[in-house]
């Protein structure tokens, strides 16, 4: 069966800049770099992009290319022994892709509240106790199904199916071609207004002034390397599986340093619109802005509905908000699910339709655990631990295999050889030395405290099961898969 392909380079880039343009840059990018110091965040965020991001998105890219597979099939061209590594990737894009999409239910409820903001004045009491319902749950007591989640996560599951069983040209491109264009023009007006309300420009003094005492801080440096590896959608099978749908002839180069360049300018967008917003409430209450800004999950759906109340024309800003929230998961989403499709089609010589189904259906049963009462907390505790341990040690082992199994100075010949321009010596560099050893102190850093500390103070039984433990099996299983894989499997089917 001949690979898909790609309709025009536009297709492409649109589909790539859409896996990495998500609720990782609306949602995540903001409260990151707030906690971690403000303008002192770019100084490790600029250095993970530039010495991490690019050279990962080259390497992922000359990979799919290359060995035209999604990521699994291409690990194991490397090395029979090396499937696994692709399975370890496709499990964590498989578990992200679950919770996930409860984020776009909430964005899509969202949405339709804030025509008439009927979250009303108290946004915290309303998210909270109202709209999550959540109790007195913990990840392992979940109570029992909201409906009014669940409802809009089943439209979400519908777009992703549509574009998914659509095939690569007729249904992700195409749905990228749509969504691209309306996220972008939506950003556009939003910022537009935004930066002319009275006190938004304080706002974004508030974001951009640094805090140098936070450099030195380990845990910035974690949230940095973090933060790059989820928003480029680099080390979780996606783009190796959308890099493997390339034409023959494609410039490598360019297109990396497009997606990177496009994804990272457009979260410092996403950063001056909310904290514009902000600065516009701070202004608006007579209060200090660290008294209007509220971390992670609050920050998009406590503290934005509570500044929408306060704008100009609510009813017109508020769902532009919600609704560029919604476009953003939504192509992030598609790529996420794609990652584990292709991995299907490869291995099971499944038809497109057949995998697509039965992805879109057991994910979609899956993530109904999330629109639980106590959802939120499984989400928080699982999207910790996939983004801090698997993800990293995902990312550091690619590195590794590449740099020094597969040679990281065949891969940029490569690359610069069907490319226009050429990439230097500093990516072997950075694949080879920088950026593995930079990861190995964080994700050990990380290991060390959350193995001394915990998480987020939830019981260690929580931590062990769906912690510690869904790592563990999620390794355990790509393994498995690994050593029963027959030889001709790892051929080109
Ligand atoms: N790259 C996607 C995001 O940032 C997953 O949301």
């Amino acid at each position: 069966m001949k690979r898909e392909q790609w309709g025009s380079r536009a297709g492409f880039i649109l589909a790539a800049v859409g896996s990495a343009i998500g609720l990782g840059n609306i949602w995540r990018f903001p409260y990151m770099a707030y906690e971690n110091g403000g303008g002192a965040f770019f100084i490790p965020y600029l250095f993970a992009m530039l010495t991490a991001g690019i050279p990962f998105m080259l390497m992922e890219f000359s990979l799919g290319h290359k060995l035209r597979g999604a990521a699994p099939r291409t690990f194991s061209k490397i090395g029979v022994k090396l499937e696994w590594l692709g399975w370890f990737q496709v499990f964590i894009a498989a578990i992200i892709a679950v919770y996930y999409v409860a984020v776009i239910g909430w964005a899509i409820s969202y949405f339709s509240y804030s025509f008439t903001q009927s979250w009303g004045s108290d946004t915290n009491g309303f998210f909270f106790s109202e709209y999550l319902k959540l109790g007195e749950n913990s990840p392992t007591k979940l109570g029992s199904l909201q409906l009014h989640i669940a409802i809009p996560m089943v439209l979400a599951w519908g777009i992703t199916f549509a574009a998914i069983f659509g095939g690569v040209k007729g249904g992700i491109e195409r749905a990228n071609k749509i969504l691209m264009p309306l996220l972008f023009i939506m950003v556009m007006g939003l910022i537009t207004r935004i930066v002319f309300l009275p006190g938004a420009l304080d706002g974004l003094n508030y974001l951009f002034q640094p805090d140098f005492s936070k450099i030195m801080d380990a845990k910035v440096w974690s949230a940095a390397y973090g933060q790059i590896f989820f928003t480029l959608s680099v080390g979780f099978a996606i783009m190796i599986a959308y890099s493997s749908y390339l034409p023959e002839k494609s410039d490598i180069n360019n297109n990396a340093f497009m997606t990177v360049l496009i994804n990272c300018g457009f979260s410092i967008t996403a950063g001056v619109l909310i904290f514009g917003v902000l600065g516009y409430m701070a202004q608006e209450q007579a209060k200090p802005i660290t008294e209007v800004v509220s971390a992670g999950v609050g920050l998009a759906f406590v503290t934005i509905p509570a500044a929408i109340n306060l704008l100009p024309a609510p009813y017109i800003l508020g769902p532009l908000f919600f609704l560029a929230l919604v476009v953003a998961g939504l192509s992030s989403h598609i790529s996420i699910i794609e990652a584990v499709t292709s991995a299907l089609i490869d291995k099971m010589n499944w038809s497109r339709k057949k995998a697509a189904s039965i992805v879109c259906g057991v994910g979609f049963i899956v993530s109904l655990a999330f629109a639980t009462n106590g959802g939120l907390l499984l989400l928080d505790l699982i999207d910790y631990f996939i983004n801090n341990v698997a993800l990293l040690t995902s990312c550091l082992i690619e590195l590794l295999v590449i740099g020094w199994l597969f040679k990281a100075a065949d891969v940029r010949s490569y690359a610069n050889n069907i490319s226009e321009f050429s990439v230097g010596k500093w990516f072997e560099i950075c694949i080879r030395f920088l950026s593995p050893i930079m990861l190995a102190v964080i994700l050990s850093t990380n290991l060390i405290n959350t193995f001394k500390e915990g998480y987020g103070g939830y019981a260690m039984s929580d931590l062990l099961l769906l912690g510690w433990g869904l790592v563990a099996a999620m390794f355990v299983v790509a393994v498995i898969i690994n050593l029963a894989s027959k030889p001709q499997t790892h051929q080109e089917a």
